[in-house]
Order: structure tokens, then C-alpha cells, then sequence
């Protein structure tokens, strides 16, 4: 019998079952893509990926999809690994690097997710895919749908940066701005999803996007000449980052590229939304959506037993920073050359606190996650109206307007420049 390359595994239950596009379990759990890691060892080893081009797609034996003209890919990954030598000096640390995720295509690490997530759509002859997103993973899946050829429609919340509403339309999707936060536009998919079509790509909802991020971690040891840092700081949101490091470490170690302990954890979120913080710390109920709108602000994470669990395992914590420690460490990135979006610099404001207490030692190696560019937050003074609604059943009433078009806002009708890109 044909033995599949990849099948789909529980984290929670330890079920099995043949791959297919849905990451949830009937227990709850989340279901992650396992290989059959002899094949890959067949045909991947550190010196054939060193005689291949840089893409994440390098990975492409450790990636779900089976039919190489599935792929749908804009040039991501393989993002530079970089020393911070003064900030080593400055903090008394034995090396700190940033990986520099804002140099993806639409500047965030989200490309690496939905390169993955939109070649199984196109693997899997999926047409419209819609997203609840904080704004990154919005522009991520805009452009690679319209690579695909494939309707995105992205759900934001009301206060998302500007830019990334435009960024989003400037590719094609339509958008709908939500009356709440990011699974509020969740919620309003799931409702509206069988009546619409939709294939939802929300986090943890599909297998791809954790695979996409897993090449972060591959990448990483690669770049460290198959080695593992001591610590990485990982600005968190839903975690499906932590996830597919984790995986991509689990996995390197089985096919012997890697050995020794993997590296420990941080989670950094921003005070005021910390929901996977307090809980690895110890503490519950942090649901609170007072931080800012980043992609740091999940108050309802899809996994945050799992998430948990792996930061623990690693030995790991969790910090919360302010908003007046991230934009002072936007500051310090901004001192050493780099743009930073919020997210990135909550890294390392996350490790100034923990070398402060110790917590960090000066024999830790260091790796920060600088995960998407300033700019993209940047004061957005274009006119960029849109809908918004509540539910469900004020978009649906809206698409059956006159219009027909619930991104065109009534009010935004007669403004030239003002429309939303037409839809496919
Ligand atoms: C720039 C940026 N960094 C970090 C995150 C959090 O990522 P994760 O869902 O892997 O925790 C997001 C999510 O939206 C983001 O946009
Ligand atoms: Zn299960």
C-alpha cells in the first residue's frame, strides 16, 4: 500500500488521520501535520539544502503539499539572521541576534503561513478563503490569493492600522472592518461561512500556516550552523509561532541535524492582553483586550493549552511589557539600524526585563523575532472608509444592497480613490 508522506496527528488526544485541510480534532485538540521522516531523510539533508536557492521552499519535503505546481510562493523566507554585537555588549549577553521577519513579502512573517495555507488551497481546488486577522495575516492571505488567482475576504477589527486595511485592498480582497476584535471577525466567518463559501484560514483552523511558520525555526538552525540558540523571545499572539518552532525543532532533532536541549521560550505579550502570559506564568484570566491593536492582542487564543504547554516543556516563561517599553525598544532597534513593528520590539523589550532579573543569563545565546516592519503602523491619513458591522447577518444584509458589495461602503459611493479594489 501507498504510505502518505504526511498525515495529520493530535496534540491533545494523540489521534491520528489522513491529511486534510483542518487542523481541529473532535476532542478540541489541534491536529499537526506529522511526515514520514525516513523519506525525508532520503532527500534532504544539510548538504543538498545548502546547494538549493534561498526560499523557505528549500523545506519543501517538510512542507504538506503534494504537487510542486501547488505551490504558490512570492519569494519568502530565508530572511537574514543577524548579530547584535552592541546590544550583546550593552546587556552582557553571550550573543543576540534578530531574525529579520519584516524582510518577507507584505514586511511580516505571515507571507511564511500563507505561502503554506494558499498552495493547499490551490492543491485542494479551494476558490474563496476568508480570514479574521489583526491585520498581517489579512495582507498575507490578499496577496497570496491574488497570486492563486483566488478571492480573499478579510475580516479586521475596527482599529486596525490603516495601512494594512489599504495594503489589503491594494491586493485585491474585500474588506470588512468588525465591530470588536479578532475573533469577533472569527465568529462573524464561522457564521457566515457555508452560506458564502468560505474556507476559513483563521489560526489553528487549517494545517498550513503552523507548517509555514515551522520553516522560521529550520531556518534558524541552519543559519547557526545546525545548532540551537539558548533562548528565543517570540512576540505572541495566537502562538501558532511557538507552535511550528517547536515542531520544526522536534523534527530536525528526529532526522539528527540538531542535538542538545532546544531552546527556551518567551512569550512576550503587551500589558493589558496577555491571556497566554498569565497563563504560563500561572495565572488565568487575562482575557483583557486593553493593548494595542497589534498582532500581539489575541484575548481568546485558539490553543493556549498547547501553546502553554511547549513554553513550560522548553523551560521557558512569559513576559508582559508595556507600551512604553515597546516603543522605547523600537527606539533601540531603530539605534542599531533596524525597523521594528511593535511586535518585533516587544522581543526585545521582553529581553532587557529578563536579563534585568536574571532571568537571561551571560552565557545565554539569544534569538529575537523581529516579525514585521514600523512602517506598516505608521499614521495612515488616506481616506480609507469602510464597512463595518457587528455580525453576520449585517454583512449578509449588506451584500444583498444595491450595491451588492458589503466593501463598498455607501457613504464612500462617490469619493474617487475611495473604493476598495474590485473584487475577482
Ligand atoms: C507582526 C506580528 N507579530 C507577531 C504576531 C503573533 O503571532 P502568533 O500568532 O504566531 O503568536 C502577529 C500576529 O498577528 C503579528 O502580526
Ligand atoms: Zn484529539
Amino acid at each position: 500500500m501507498h504510505t502518505p508522506r504526511f498525515w495529520l496527528r493530535c496534540s491533545r488526544c494523540d489521534g491520528e488521520t489522513e491529511f486534510r485541510q483542518s487542523a481541529r480534532c473532535a476532542c478540541g485538540g489541534s491536529l499537526l501535520v506529522e511526515y514520514d521522516l525516513d523519506h525525508v531523510a532520503r532527500a534532504l539533508t544539510p548538504e543538498v539544502l545548502a546547494s538549493r536557492p534561498g526560499s523557505m521552499w528549500r523545506f519543501r519535503e517538510m512542507l504538506p503539499v503534494e504537487r510542486d505546481e501547488s505551490i504558490v510562493s512570492l519569494g519568502e523566507g530565508s530572511t537574514p539572521l543577524i548579530p547584535l554585537p552592541a546590544l550583546q555588549r550593552a546587556l552582557g549577553v553571550r550573543a543576540a541576534h534578530v531574525k529579520r521577519e519584516e524582510q518577507n513579502p507584505t514586511g511580516s512573517f505571515k507571507a511564511r503561513g500563507f505561502s503554506v495555507a494558499v498552495s493547499l488551497l490551490v492543491e485542494h481546488g479551494v476558490g474563496k478563503a476568508a480570514v479574521g486577522s489583526n491585520g498581517n495575516a489579512a495582507s498575507a492571505l490578499a496577496a497570496y490569493a491574488a497570486r492563486a488567482g483566488i478571492s480573499a475576504h478579510v475580516f479586521l477589527p475596527e482599529d486596525c492600522p490603516g495601512l494594512i486595511v489599504d495594503e489589503c485592498r491594494g491586493y485585491g480582497a474585500e474588506v470588512c472592518l468588525v465591530r470588536g476584535l479578532i475573533q469577533d471577525a472569527g465568529r462573524l466567518i464561522e457564521e457566515g461561512r457555508e452560506a458564502e463559501g468560505w474556507f476559513n484560514v483563521g489560526t489553528l483552523r487549517e494545517p498550513g500556516r503552523v507548517e509555514g511558520k515551522k520553516t522560521m525555526g529550520l531556518e534558524l538552525a541552519e543559519q547557526l550552523g545546525w545548532r540551537l540558540p539558548d533562548v528565543i523571545v517570540y512576540p505572541t499572539g495566537g502562538g501558532s509561532g511557538i507552535i511550528g518552532m517547536w515542531k520544526a525543532f522536534r523534527e530536525m532533532k528526529a532526522l539528527g541535524w540538531v542535538g542538545g536541549e532546544a531552546p527556551r521560550f518567551v512569550c512576550v505579550q503587551e500589558e493589558g492582553g496577555t491571556p497566554l502570559a498569565s497563563a504560563i506564568a500561572g495565572g488565568g484570566g487575562a482575557a483583557s483586550a486593553h493593548a494595542s491593536p497589534t498582532g500581539l492582542r489575541v484575548p481568546s487564543p485558539p490553543d493556549g493549552e498547547l501553546v502553554t504547554r511547549i513554553v513550560r516543556e522548553s523551560g521557558g516563561t512569559a513576559v508582559a511589557v508595556s507600551r512604553e517599553e515597546i516603543q522605547a525598544a523600537q527606539k533601540g532597534f531603530g539605534a542599531l539600524g533596524l525597523s521594528s513593528s511593535p511586535e518585533g520590539a516587544a522581543t526585545l523589550a521582553g529581553l532587557r526585563r529578563l536579563r534585568e532579573d536574571g532571568w537571561i543569563g551571560p552565557r545565554d545565546e539569544v534569538v529575537l523575532f523581529n516579525t514585521a516592519c514600523a512602517m506598516k503602523y505608521l499614521p495612515w491619513t488616506a481616506p480609507a472608509p469602510a464597512t463595518v458591522v457587528a455580525s453576520y447577518a449585517e454583512y449578509r444584509d449588506l451584500a444583498a444592497a444595491p450595491s451588492g458589495d458589503p466593501a463598498l461602503p455607501a457613504s464612500a459611493g462617490t469619493h474617487a480613490g475611495m473604493h476598495p479594489a474590485p473584487n475577482r
